[in-house]
């Protein structure tokens, strides 16, 4: 029986079914259609294999120009997220062009082989959709013929419209710790979702898409609040900042300072780090924090428990802390106990990865790692299902979330990398870098310990291509981000300083340019082909790593406003204003993603050469020593290297689940290597 959906697309947006296949992060309506009610020329419709869906699937003849054509209906004119479910039960791609109303709008897409012909797996491709009926044909453009097409899935486009500017907010019943906050309505071709309240550049509160003034609470008295609202729809696209609201809450009438702290006491003192506990303080209305201090200077806030590991302390080095409480109203406590320590001796440059040993398995193109600042686990992204999951120094994996409006290009875009705010504790920020639909995008979302919320765009329209997007995402020792972008196969706007695009771009958590950066806008430095790997070192210098074109791979020691010569020059050259990388490689070597330091030393990852380079520091020169390479070809193409934070470990991972590896999805690893 034909079980197919008839509902025209479009109408189903209101379902939001979630669909297997629909390797997109977003809750949109997809609809499906079955290839074996589709127009099938050079083909025939089969039932020998398992795992199909409807009544069998499409056995496209083994010639080139074999086709099948779906007829479909968009509701409105745009562009849509197309994903074919194949089987290729042979060890070779079967490429097809897709078109559109007789146009190719995506050529040589790759169907790579699945396990066998039972093992059924999908692509997806954005392609643009005319208001009213569609021809969407997936052609076979080799003399094997298509793979065994299973269905498409088409979902509707994405919401691009964002709610208007929320009216002037006002505030009212202003107490001590609390205060009503009221704007005007937004409106929006969708609906209005949520409101979104800033406090300065740091969200505070939300209120729903129904309401027009929220009560804010936990306020300290005596302050001035800076407020403004944001609209938000649900396909997570944000309005512009409602005009300034300053309130200041009353003086507070409490006066009374919280008690000292029991004893502080140390444990396990490292180089750089350190445990302390200590006994609560009382107060009236409550302790709100505690600061760890070194005579009255404050290392640390805590705002919750007894008990924290100090890090970032330098090694060999004698301390003495104390700690006090404060309540709301900043009455603080006299302070307890002092303790004295000395930190352990200093980590010696050097080390080889003396053992490697599979970590954590089944995983589909991780991309980003980026450890949270307790060290004790990393979020990691996947690639192409945009998929975010924490894995944690035990081994334990869970997902959570998905970074919407994310988007593949059938190449080396998609989720990307990933960024944890240094002040995380306290404000709960991430960073993703992802392809959009309209190009690449840094975006900002809260991640509270267990899933993700409140998508924000800091920075849009970084060019995109199927190659060269970057991707790379890092905090400096400065506080701001770091960006690695690609030239979008667009080799010229590496030299445009202008341009977004083959850089090394460095912004505030807020999404503007950097206070101090070289030509006043994003970029930090230019003429980068597809950098991907970015490492400071304990100078704080900033390494970069980036794939040449056919000759020459690079490693970089970066300079604000520095030009590193792409397309002019790929690995070393002589030409007056380029800067040379610090080491190079021929790509069959190398083509290099992340890099990471540990003990002075830099570590690259490498796919297409599918080995782990050591590249030394030469102390704290400039330069580099001898590269050596580990583990080639042995667990294949090598994306990401992180130091595990508090050892001399690293975590890499593989990408071997792509069009380049061809592995089935699931396959890919995450190893721990041991540096001794
Ligand atoms: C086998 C397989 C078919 C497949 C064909 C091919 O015959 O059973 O399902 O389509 O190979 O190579 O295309
Ligand atoms: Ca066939």
């Amino acid at each position: 029986m034909n079980l197919k959906r008839v509902l025209p697309y479009g109408l189903t947006v209101a379902l939001a079914l979630p669909l297997a296949g629909l390797s997109q992060g977003t809750a949109l309506a997809a609809t499906d259609y079955q290839a074996e009610d589709a127009l099938i020329s050079q083909g025939t419709v089969a039932t020998n294999h398992t795992g199909y869906t409807g009544s069998g699937f499409v056995d496209y003849a083994n010639v080139k120009g074999s086709y099948v054509e779906f007829t479909v209906n968009a509701a409105a004119a745009g562009t849509s997220s197309l994903t074919l479910r194949f089987a290729n039960g042979t060890a070779t791609d079967r490429p097809m062009d897709i078109s559109v109303g007789g146009t190719v709008v995506a050529s040589g897409v790759s169907f790579p082989a699945t396990a066998d012909w039972n093992t059924w797996t999908t692509r997806s491709v954005n392609i643009p959709l005319a208001a009213g009926t569609n021809k969407i044909r997936a052609t076979a453009t080799t003399a094997n013929g298509g793979p065994n097409l299973d269905r498409v899935s088409l979902a509707a486009a994405a919401d691009g419209q964002a709610p208007t500017r929320p009216g002037q907010p006002g505030c009212s019943d202003i107490g001590e710790s609390g205060l009503t906050l009221g704007w005007g309505a937004s409106t929006d071709n969708v609906g209005v979702a949520a409101y979104d309240i800033y406090e300065h550049g740091n969200k505070i509160s939300e209120a729903p898409g129904s309401a027009t003034s929220k009560a804010l609470t936990g306020l300290t008295p005596n302050t001035t609040y800076n407020l403004t609202v944001i609209a938000r729809d649900a396909a997570g696209n944000t309005s512009p900042a409602s005009p300034v609201v300053d309130c200041t809450t009353k003086p507070s009438s409490d006066t009374s300072p919280p008690t000292a702290p029991g004893t502080l006491s140390t444990a396990n003192v490292t180089a750089n780090s350190v445990d302390l506990g200590w006994g609560a303080s009382s107060d009236d209305r409550g302790v709100t924090a505690y600061d760890i201090r070194s005579g009255s200077t404050v290392y640390k806030t805590v705002t919750s428990g007894t008990s924290t590991t100090l890090t970032g302390l330098a090694c060999n080095s004698p301390y003495s802390l104390n700690v006090v409480a404060r309540d709301a109203a900043g009455n603080v406590s006299p302070p307890g106990n002092t303790v004295t320590f000395t930190t352990k001796a200093c980590a010696t440059d050097g080390g080889v990865p003396s053992s490697i040993a599979t970590f954590s398995t089944g995983w589909t193109i991780p991309w980003g790692t980026y450890w949270l600042p307790d060290g004790q686990s990393a979020l990691v992204t996947e690639r192409d299902d945009f998929r975010v999951r924490k894995l944690a120094k035990d081994g334990t994996k869970t997902q959570v979330g998905t970074v919407p409006n994310a988007v593949t290009t059938n190449g080396e875009g998609g989720l990307l990398g990933v960024a944890v705010d240094p002040r995380w504790e306290s404000n709960h920020y991430v960073y993703f870098m992802h392809t959009a639909s309209e190009g690449n995008r840094v975006v900002r979302m809260t991640y509270n310990g267990s899933s993700l919320s409140n998508y924000t765009v800091l920075l849009q329209g970084i060019k995109k291509n199927r190659y060269h997007n970057g991707g790379r995402l890092a905090f400096g020792p400065d506080g701001y981000l770091y960006v690695s972008t690609g030239e979008a196969q667009t080799p010229d706007l590496a030299q445009d300083k202008n341009s977004l695009n083959g850089k090394i771009l460095r912004m505030t958590t807020d999404g503007k340019p950097a206070p101090g950066n070289p030509f006043g806008n994003y970029v930090y430095s230019y003429g980068h082909r597809n950098p991907q790997g970015l490492a400071f070192d304990r100078n704080g210098r900033l390494w970069e790593a980036e794939f040449g074109n056919s000759s020459k791979d690079e490693l970089n020691l970066i300079k604000p406003g520095a030009n590193y010569g792409w397309p002019t020059c790929e690995g070393s050259c002589s030409v007056a204003g380029m800067t040379n990388p610090k080491a190079t490689w021929n790509v069959s070597e190398a083509s290099p993603s992340g890099i990471a330091i540990v003990r002075n030393v830099i570590y690259m990852a490498s796919l297409r050469g599918e080995r782990l380079w050591r590249i030394p520091i030469n102390g704290d020169n400039e330069s580099v020593g001898t590269p050596t390479a580990y583990y080639v070809g042995t667990y294949g193409r090598l994306r990401t290297v992180t130091k595990v934070p508090g050892s001399d470990q690293l975590w890499l991972s593989t990408t071997n689940c792509d069009n380049n590896g061809g592995a089935a999805d699931g396959s890919d690893k995450i190893f721990r290597v041991t540096i001794s």
